[in-house]
């Protein structure tokens, strides 16, 4: 039996950046993964291989949308869809690898197997039973399914197995217009498929501010993609190899349907915790299967911590990471603290979504008087130069006092532009501060600067 001061379950981005964190602060740190390789949901079948087929398929539809404009002659590629896999294992295998180096490096020790907790301070994998001050969980999340809809990886797939088709479909399904439905609805569509989504609601991507919603949608039916909203799905069957998706209309139930050879189901995820456990220690827990932390990210069991996926919040990626190196600082006996009013969403569509903050219909909800400063990408010269000029940068500044409530970007970069504000955000800046901050010509995040000059005495280029 080995003692260590923390011992982490789950290896993702929270896990991993917690562990990393725990033992450059001096504690003697051991991490429990079941899989064959580090890194979680997101390096494994999550944000980065869906990063390498979005980055393949938007070269594809650069080329076949835009070369010959440039004067760049010639057929456009065809795909090889073994070789855009094999890129795509390549681009995972050399992150999770990056992992384990830095396990290593930091003399953090893998504990290879799933893990469980049979007693506070003990953590079991395999027949072995470790000793812990402090455990961490840190184990993520799974996709959720429907009634009716059974997941077969195949034919009927998640997020998992949607990134490893066998062969592009001819006609694909989503269920769920949040962001791994438009992510790889997007990277299929790009190579042919005909995409149609299917989504409860009234408008996609639910929560986003209402705006961009709606221009986003606009974009990805110019592209191809079919939508039918306020739908409820109510089953799906399978037969040789071809989908049958029915859905009721909620607005007037009149049933219709989808027929496709595969059919994504990307209707959210739940916490993944099971096997560990937790019933028998007594873990408090939501009714969703969130585990209950308070602001240190503790339990109501001594000793034993949550962050990432398994406890409230967004699901995401970088949420996890900033809990991770959080919870290490709290077991070093430091502040260790999250701001969660400044966390970005993006969505890696082209162009991509990115927000943080308010949304207007928040602000409105709350009552608070606010300005827009809005700026389109038509008005930017290096997005026209590079046929990125659909899109805009709204900024959300109190009426009052100036400083920034929120962002909220459809265009080119808008993943890398939104940290500016993230920036200004945690700095508590004016939209005037951003306003008047030099940005270089020509770049995109110029469209930040004339989007926050819109809040006071107007755009130059608009
Ligand atoms: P999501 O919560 O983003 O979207 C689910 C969608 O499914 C919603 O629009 C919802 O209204 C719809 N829906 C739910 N039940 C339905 C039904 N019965 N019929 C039709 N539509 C239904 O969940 P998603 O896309 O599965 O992603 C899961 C999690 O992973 C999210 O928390 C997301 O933030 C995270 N993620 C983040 C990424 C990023 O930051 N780029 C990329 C991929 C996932």
């Amino acid at each position: 039996m080995a003692t260590y001061d923390v011992i982490i379950i789950g290896a993702g981005p929270g896990g991993y950046v917690a562990a990393i964190r725990c033992a450059q602060l001096g504690l003697t740190t051991a991490v429990v993964e079941g899989r064959e390789t580090l890194g979680g949901t997101c390096l494994n079948v999550g944000c980065i291989p869906s990063k390498a087929l979005l980055h393949a398929t938007h070269s594809l539809h650069e080329a076949e949308a835009n070369f010959a404009k440039m004067g760049l002659v010639g057929a456009p590629p065809t795909v090889d869809w073994a070789q855009m896999q094999a890129y795509k294992a390549d681009v995972v295998g050399t992150n999770t690898k990056g992992i384990e180096f830095l396990f290593k490096k930091n003399k953090i020790t893998w504990l290879k197997g799933w893990g469980s907790i049979p007693a506070p301070g003990q953590v079991k994998v395999g027949e072995e039973v470790h000793e812990a001050k402090h455990i961490v969980i840190a184990t993520g999340s799974e996709p959720t399914s429907l009634p009716g809809v059974e997941v077969d990886e195949k034919v009927i797939v998640t997020s998992t197995g949607a990134l490893a088709l066998s062969a592009i479909p001819q006609k694909l399904a989503v269920i769920g217009a949040g962001v791994i439905g438009l992510e790889m609805g997007s990277v299929y569509a790009r190579l042919g498929a005909e995409v149609t989504v299917i989504e409860y609601l009234d408008a996609i991507t639910p929560g986003m501010d209402a705006e961009v919603a709606k221009t986003f949608e606009r974009i990805l039916k110019k592209q191809g993609l079919k939508f039918v909203l306020g739908a409820a799905v109510q089953g799906a069957e399978v037969k040789k190899g071809m989908a049958t998706v029915r859905y009721k209309l909620r607005k007037n139930d009149k049933e219709d349907a989808v027929e496709a050879d595969c059919v994504l189901v990307a209707t959210g995820r739940k916490p993944f915790t099971k096997g560990l456990g937790l019933d028998a220690l007594g873990v408090e827990m939501t009714p969703r299967g969130q585990i209950v932390t308070d602001s240190h990210f503790a339990t109501n069991v001594a000793g034993l911590y949550a962050i990432g996926d398994a406890i409230q919040g967004p699901m995401l990626a970088h949420k996890a990471e900033d809990e991770g190196m959080a919870v290490a600082e709290v077991l070093a006996g430091k502040a260790g603290h999250v701001n969660y009013a400044v966390i970005p969403g993006v969505i890696y569509t082209a162009p991509e979504v990115a927000n943080v903050g308010k949304t207007e219909e928040q602000l409105k909800e709350e009552g608070r008087a606010y300005k827009v400063g809005k700026f389109p990408y038509m008005g930017n010269a290096r997005a026209k130069a590079v046929f990125q000029g659909e899109g805009f940068v709204k900024l959300l500044a109190d009426a009052e006092t100036d400083r920034v409530l929120g962002a909220h970007i459809i265009g080119p970069a808008a993943g890398e532009l939104i940290h500016e504000i993230c920036v200004a955000m945690e700095f508590g800046a004016s939209a005037q501060d951003v306003a008047l901050t030099c940005h270089a010509h020509p770049t995109f995040s110029e469209a930040v600067r004339e989007a926050a000059l819109a809040c006071g005495d107007g755009a130059i280029h608009a």
